[in-house]
């Protein structure tokens, strides 16, 4: 650890200094003297000639004739605060600053403890600077081997390669901002219209969408050790959770409207830039609800107040994806906001699949699922606005959905939420509160033990209710522009990666 002090401290220090000489001493008063600050707050601050302490990383250092500057973040904001250590300084300063110094403390990367005065700058690019009175490197950085160059602007795929580090780049910053601000605004959303939110378990013994993609939890190492005849840590088969939604279920037959987000698991086999093995699913569900309408409206009004609060919060770093990543996406996120989303009807979308002159690579019979190509295809005809596709084929949806009793093209009350460029980001439907109906669908799949709690739901006080859940990192791919689902989450997981 390398302490520099930089200028004259003030007489009472001084005087402080010659009965106590150590530099644990004289680190203690300075720090006492200055008061804490982010980045942010520094950059806001009002208060010139205040004296103040910022902790950070070193973005930049350029040591110009009479001044060194670096820039210095400590990620509370996109933009760092520019710090100048002056021609003010004494001689036996500068000649600690000078090349021995630069060349192998005061580096890009290193993290610092700096003591100064907020000034204002003479220059435009920023209000004010900190005029440093110290300079403490408390961890130091070799240039050479960290993987990121000052002043290059690497790409997402090779920052991908370094999940422990990239949090440290412009970019990854702005987008784990970004992720928390819209994560707050969705809690914000739901409290604001009253739900409740539900910590719903990441254990569970269900297959809420039975589409086998489960991974099952069972403790480490040698089972053969234990006496217990039952190979089940839990007794029965468990797994990650796939979906909240039937505990869900269970809560909003109390309280009425519920959500939950939280992580949520899929073992896909698949590399695709789409899925994750774990991903963050925002769940809702509302009890006496008798409409998909009311439903989309819910999906509609979360996606528009997360994206406004987003884009007021977060508008730097909005701004650094937009103009850099996504050129005109800016465009394309306010034509969503401004315009209604469509709805259109699984059969209407497959008609306007079978009228294009577009080749697909999937089928686009009816009773197909559709695909991410038929989905993009979709928001595009739609004038790229989002688009809500309802009643879809009864046998494509799993169990819980209310079966809309239609003939001759049976059809369920589920609704996908498509959007440009991603496709579906939200799947939902009304659930079958019938009974009866629930009863055989659960009997011809085999599944009526299983699910008798279930059952007992509708037994009990059930309501009509449906829900949906959204796709967290999909959400953000949708805002932002990107393409890839690896580069929205803090630490990727999907099929042959999990790194750290
Ligand atoms: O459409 P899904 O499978 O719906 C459900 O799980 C319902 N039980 C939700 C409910 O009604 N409460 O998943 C919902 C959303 C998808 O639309 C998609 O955005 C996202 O979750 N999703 C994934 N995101 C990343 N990686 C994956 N492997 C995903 N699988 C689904
Ligand atoms: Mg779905």
């Amino acid at each position: 650890m390398m302490l520099l002090t930089l200028q004259r401290i003030p007489a009472f220090t001084t005087s402080l200094f010659c009965r106590c000489s150590s530099k644990v001493f004289q680190r203690h008063c300075s720090r006492m003297l200055s008061k804490k600050m982010t980045v942010s707050d520094a950059l806001a601050s009002k208060e010139t000639g205040s004296n103040v302490r910022i902790q950070g990383w070193v973005r930049s250092v350029r040591p110009q004739k009479d001044n060194l500057f670096l820039h210095v973040n400590d990620g509370s904001s996109l933009q760092p605060l520019q710090v100048v250590a002056g021609s003010h300084l004494n001689t036996r300063c500068v000649f600690l600053i000078y090349p021995p110094f630069l060349s192998r403390d005061l580096t890009f990367g290193c993290a610092v403890d700096i003591t100064g005065t907020l000034e204002k700058s003479p220059s435009k690019r920023q209000n004010v600077e900190l005029q440093a009175q110290r300079i403490e490197v408390v961890g130091e950085c070799n240039p050479v081997d960290f993987p990121f160059k000052i002043k290059e602007r690497h790409s997402l795929e090779y920052v991908r390669q370094y999940p422990h580090l990239r949090c440290r780049t412009n970019a990854f910053s702005s987008l784990l901002r970004i992720r928390s601000e819209a994560s707050t605004a969705i809690q914000s959303f739901f409290r604001d219209n009253g739900y409740v939110q539900i910590h719903t378990p990441v254990i569970t013994s269900n297959d809420c969408e039975g589409a086998g993609e489960l991974f099952q939890v069972e403790p480490a190492g040698d089972k053969n050790d234990s006496d217990d005849p039952n190979p089940h840590f839990f007794s029965v088969p468990a797994y990650l959770t796939v979906s909240g939604q039937l505990h869900l279920e269970v809560m909003a037959g109390a309280f009425s409207a519920v959500y939950t987000f939280g992580p949520t698991f899929r073992a896909e086999n698949s590399q695709s830039r789409r899925h994750l093995a774990e991903f963050y699913m925002v769940e809702a569900e509302i009890a006496f609800t008798e409409s998909l309408d009311d439903l989309m409206k819910v999906m509609e009004n979360l996606f528009k107040a997360t994206t406004e609060h987003v884009l007021s919060h977060c508008a730097e770093d909005v701004e650094l994806f937009h103009k850099y990543m996504a050129p005109g996406h800016r465009d394309q996120v306010d034509l969503m906001l401004k315009r209604k989303f469509n709805i259109i009807s699984y059969t209407e979308a497959i008609d306007i699949l079978k009228s294009s002159s577009q080749n697909f690579t999937f089928s686009t019979e009816w009773g197909c699922d559709l695909q991410t190509e038929h989905e993009k295809f979709l928001v595009k005809h739609c004038g790229n606005v989002p688009v809500f596709v309802i009643n879809y084929p009864y046998e494509l949806k799993p169990f819980y959905a209310r079966d809309n009793q239609d003939q001759p093209k049976h059809t369920a009350a589920a609704v996908d939420l498509l959007v440009p460029e991603v496709g579906e980001l939200c799947g939902g439907s009304l659930r079958e509160e019938r009974l009866e109906l629930l009863s055989q669908r659960l009997a011809q799949a085999g599944l009526k033990d299983t699910y008798e709690w279930y059952l007992q739901l509708r037994e009990f006080g059930s309501v009509p209710h449906g829900g949906f859940g959204m796709g967290f990192e999909r959400y953000l791919l949708c805002i932002l522009g990107l393409h890839n689902i690896k580069d929205v989450i803090p630490f990727a997981r999907f099929s042959h990666s999990c790194p750290l």
